[in-house]
């Protein structure tokens, strides 16, 4: 009697600042990873790009090491999901596949004055009512109507209908099929700032404000969808891609928030608050994204979201730029017994302030330094900068109807024992963090699942979630209240 097949799943995370790969069996066990940093390009104060080559090199190479290391081959592989930083806007050639400009990263801030100058032409309600998000250089169609404008010929070649644009899923699908696939998802397709939220389309209006030729875009799909398959010749067999996925959704679905009212907050470069709103697309009052958690047979999941820009990239900070760490892990050791009444604090706008301020010309302070000033109070007041942050989101949040109970918690900073206490500390309320350190990852390998006949309904991600023990406040409540004025005081000082 012959074994039953082993089914596995490749599943890739694109990231900021790293591609990662994993291969994975049904219960989403990990047998074998790769990953491969890239470098980040920072130009003229608030640019931020990458090279294409290093996020499709990185990415392959990732996906070797991580087929390698399982020691299974490529024809074990039953299906690939995919996950990627969102908003990052790649244009290429239609023909030649060659990009035409470096990728344009979610952080940059250059289209600041363009956004600007929309919103002074009244266009803001427009976009925030068809989109769900707000005029803010984050988002790709001010970063693609950039391209168009300063690469020499290229509005005449997107014209002529020459030019590709795609976010990061986009690119890879491309690459993966060696062009015969210029398609996306709708969770990716939602923070472009040219879908229609309802219809799940490009939306004719907003193309014409942002004068971008439709023809440059990728067709809209479900989240579980048959995208395309892998040229042989990369991987070493033709492997079907069924699933793809932004990274903040992915990750609020391997946390298995597939209820109305359930979050997450994943804490990587940026801080990314999600919770499940249903079939129904909140629009915020108080400045906060809805976004399109994800569409299955059609049905679209949304949520509401809170983006910070700078939550592990502050540790970076401090290890690259003050040099007063050598791993990010220090940050632990070194704020303990740094009392929460501390002088010092860090307002970490570097790149702006996201949500709920939306001020990307705002820029970070670190303000109540004193002569007993050293590394241990600069490493505590730059994690606590992140709890305030996130209570921020949890209170835009609340003022929009969703009261957040227990957070569930991810993502690299989430592995700061110390961190989360502050969290908890800070937003009075249960922090829960995840068993497994792939949270965004197995969003996007359970879709691919799903497409694939592995799982066969949402709710099977329930039985492949587990957390460890939660942090829970010991602050009082009322030094709490005070501590948070001051943070308020504080931002209002660098808006
Ligand atoms: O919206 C930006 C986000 O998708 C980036 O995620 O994990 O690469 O920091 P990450």
């Amino acid at each position: 009697m012959s074994t039953p097949k082993t089914e596995l799943i490749l599943a890739i995370d694109q990231g900021t600042t790293s591609s990662r790969a994993l291969v994975l069996d049904c219960q989403l066990n990990v047998l074998g990873r790769g990953q491969h940093e890239f470098e980040q390009v920072f130009l003229n104060d608030s640019w931020v790009e990458h090279c294409p080559h290093d996020i499709w090199q990185s990415t392959l190479q990732a996906c070797k090491d991580a087929i390698a290391a399982s020691g299974f081959q490529a024809h074990d592989l039953t299906c690939i999901g995919i996950t990627n930083q969102r908003e990052t806007t790649l244009v290429w050639d239609k023909i030649t596949g060659e990009p035409i400009y470096n990728a344009i990263v979610w952080q940059d801030r250059r289209t600041a004055g363009y956004c600007q100058q929309l919103k002074g032409g009244n266009h803001e309600a427009l976009v925030q009512e068809r989109t769900g998000l707000l005029l803010d250089p984050y988002f790709s169609a001010t970063k693609i109507h950039w391209i168009l404008e300063h690469v020499e010929g290229a509005r005449e070649r997107a014209e002529r209908g020459e030019l590709c644009f795609g976010t990061v899923d986009s690119y890879l699908l491309w690459r993966f099929t060696q062009g015969k696939v210029h398609k996306t998802d709708a969770s990716n397709a939602s923070r472009t700032l040219l879908m229609n939220l309802q219809t799940r389309q490009w939306d004719p209006e907003l193309l014409a404000l942002f004068s971008i030729p439709v023809s440059m875009l990728p067709e809209i799909c479900d989240n579980a969808h048959d995208f395309g398959v892998t040229a042989p010749d990369l991987l070493g067999a033709a492997i079907p891609i069924q699933g793809m996925v932004g990274d903040q959704q992915s990750a609020l679905l391997g946390q298995g928030c597939i209820q109305p009212g359930q979050g997450k907050s994943t804490y990587g470069t940026g801080c990314f608050m999600l919770v499940n709103s249903g079939d129904q697309p909140i629009l915020s009052r108080n400045k906060l994204l809805s976004t399109l958690a994800w569409q299955h047979q059609g049905q679209a999941v949304y949520a509401l979201e809170g983006s910070i820009f700078m939550a592990g990239a502050i540790v970076q900070w401090l290890r690259d730029k003050l040099g007063i760490i050598q791993q990010a892990r220090e940050t632990e050791s070194l704020a303990q017994g740094v009392p929460w009444d501390q002088s010092e604090r860090l307002i970490p706008a570097f790149t702006g302030l996201g949500a709920p301020y939306w001020e990307p010309n705002a820029r970070a302070a670190l303000v109540g330094m004193t002569r007993d000033t050293g590394k241990q109070q600069i490493a505590a007041a730059a994690l606590r900068s992140v709890a305030y942050q996130t209570l921020d989101l949890l209170q835009a949040m609340e003022d929009d109807g969703q009261h957040i109970h227990q957070l569930k918690v991810d993502g690299g900073m989430t592995e700061n024992a110390w961190f989360l206490q502050a969290l908890a500390d800070m937003s009075q309320r249960t922090i829960l963090r995840a068993d497994s350190p792939e949270i965004t990852i197995r969003g996007a390998a359970f879709l691919a699942g799903l497409q694939a006949w592995l799982f066969s309904q949402l709710a099977d991600i329930h039985a492949l979630s587990e957390y460890d023990q939660g942090f829970t406040a010991k602050l009082d409540h009322a030094q709490r209240q005070q501590l948070y004025q001051r943070w308020l005081a504080d931002v209002s000082k660098v808006r």
